[in-house]
């Protein structure tokens, strides 16, 4: 029989990564632990954006490469959501309120046109100040605090074990956990956000995880006929429990999730201007999360360089999204199933080291 360290996979982070990752391995045969500190995270802080057209395709930074997995991601999302019971919320509609923004719609159609994606002209609603308007039918999003109870469900329902705890150190093969506990395992995964940068001592790779703080707001009482609505960085997302409105987004604050007043009355004063009626809304809630962000804006996923232990974090504006392509593929590297030399090549953490 197998030791313990040899057939148990450890993952550090019950996030959207954390869990597609355990999903994953687990119907892969493996038998997984999930260690959490029990905080919110930056998926349950998130607007839970399944958004490739729109956050990578649109923009020509992004590689055809890295579209093309964020693609597939989307794609996963929708058998992912059909198994978990999790509701997709479609179509998105897209608004330009300024000339730029006109141009950058336009290019959007264009680049959504040659990937087969639809998009579909449409009449901006009466309430709204816009210019133009854009329908999305493939761009979705999800309520994040439900998906992550439904992600647990189905990751204590497939055999895996939730342990509550926070990762202190690292060894290879070993965490230790601020209480004093040492876990040892075959591979231990680091998939808690920005939180995996209290790691870089023993990761060089982490080294490049910076925070990048977003903030939003929920009112009371409204919904929009159009479930998912983005305009620049801003979007509108009807819940049943009110409107979110998202999201700040500051590279130079302190990696701390207070709500800071300034920045949401800018994003309020932005909402307003797009929304008249949300001057009249009432606020029911605010809340702040550190986006995991890297110097080249895409994720680490793969070896960490410390044996035994891999990296599943650096996924920015976009952890929702690319959760299943993450778990899948980090899976067959640790069953060591996949050679696929293009994504090591894009997402190794070992591009920041070597
Ligand atoms: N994906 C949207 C955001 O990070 O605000």
């Amino acid at each position: 029989m197998k030791s313990s360290r040899d057939s148990l996979i450890l993952i550090v982070g019950a996030g959207p990564v954390g869990l597609c990752a355990g999903i994953a391995l687990l119907k892969d045969g493996l038998r997984v632990t999930l260690v959490d500190s029990g905080s919110p995270g930056a998926g349950w802080a998130s607007g839970g954006m399944l958004a490739p057209l729109y956050e990578m395709a649109a923009d020509p930074a992004y590689s055809e490469n890295f579209v093309q997995f964020a693609l597939e991601s989307a794609r996963l999302w929708q058998e992912f959501a059909a198994e978990s019971g999790i509701n997709l919320q479609s179509p998105t509609l897209f608004l330009a309120r300024t000339e730029i923004e006109v141009e950058v719609l336009e290019s959007l159609a264009q680049r959504a046109a040659k990937l087969g994606l639809e998009v579909i002209p449409t009449d901006i609603p009466q309430n709204m100040q816009a210019r133009m308007a854009i329908s999305a039918p493939s761009e979705r999003a999800l309520e994040p605090r439900a998906a992550l109870k439904s992600l647990v469900a189905q990751f204590c329902a497939l055999g895996g074990e939730l342990v509550l705890g926070q990762a202190v150190s690292l060894a290879p093969h070993r965490l230790s956990l601020v209480d004093g506990r040492t876990l040892t395992a075959q591979a231990i995964v680091l998939a808690h956000g920005f939180g995996a940068a209290g790691m870089k001592q023993f990761v060089p790779a982490l080294q490049t995880l910076s925070p990048v703080k977003g903030q939003m707001v929920r009112v009371a009482h409204m919904q929009l006929e159009n479930p998912v609505v983005r305009a620049g960085r801003l979007y509108f997302l009807s819940r049943s429990n009110g409107l979110v409105i998202g999201a700040t987004s500051d590279p130079q604050a302190p990696p701390e999730t207070d709500v800071d007043l300034d920045p949401i009355l800018a994003l309020l004063a932005e909402a307003k201007a797009l929304l008249p009626p949300v001057a009249k809304a009432a606020v029911i809630e605010s809340w702040a999360g550190l986006r995991p962000d890297t110097s080249d804006h895409l994720p680490l996923v793969g070896h960490s360089g410390v044996e035994g232990v891999y990296l599943a974090t650096g996924t920015y504006r976009n952890g929702w999204l690319l959760a299943p392509a993450i778990g899948t593929y980090l899976s067959q590297l640790i069953s060591g199933k996949t050679s696929d030399s293009v994504l090591m090549k894009l997402l190794a953490p070992a591009r920041f080291t070597s």
